[in-house]
């Protein structure tokens, strides 16, 4: 699938985000090394910080199908342009990877798309 085909999963499932309290839909799409598509969205809960943020979610439908590496996600929000994934994102795809250069993190800038490493959006990462 082309980035450009990935974003189009992102804004098609940010359609389905269930965001009543902060009224921000996000929609992630998740590539894993063997080139398949997870999808996912928020979900939030009257107690706040149960909310799980769109690309976790897209994430644990990888791990429920065995994957294990992560080679690209593409995130979309309908109300923002140039939506980054959250530093609790981040580090959760960092989980799933070999080497942050070779993950792709795709945003939507206006009619183009945005492309970074996951090792620019998160320098000096937590391992254990
Ligand atoms: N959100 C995501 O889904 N992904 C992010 O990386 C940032 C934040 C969601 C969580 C919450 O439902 C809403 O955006 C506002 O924070």
């Amino acid at each position: 699938m082309t980035y450009e085909e990935l974003m189009q999963k992102a804004i098609e499932v940010s359609e389905k985000a269930y965001c009543p309290y902060s009224k921000f839909p996000v929609g992630a799409c998740v590539m894993t090394d063997d080139g398949a598509i997870y999808t996912g969205c928020n979900f939030e809960n009257s107690s706040f910080g149960m909310t799980i943020c769109a690309e976790r979610n897209a994430i644990g439908s990888a791990i429920a199908e065995g994957k294990r590496k992560i080679k690209a996600v593409a995130i979309f929000s309908p109300v923002q342009d140039n939506c980054a994934p959250c530093g609790a994102c981040r580090q959760v795809i960092h989980e799933f990877c070999d080497n942050d250069n070779d993950v792709d993190i795709i945003l939507q800038n206006g009619n183009d798309l945005k492309i970074f490493t996951l090792a620019q959006l998160l320098p000096e990462s937590f391992n254990l």
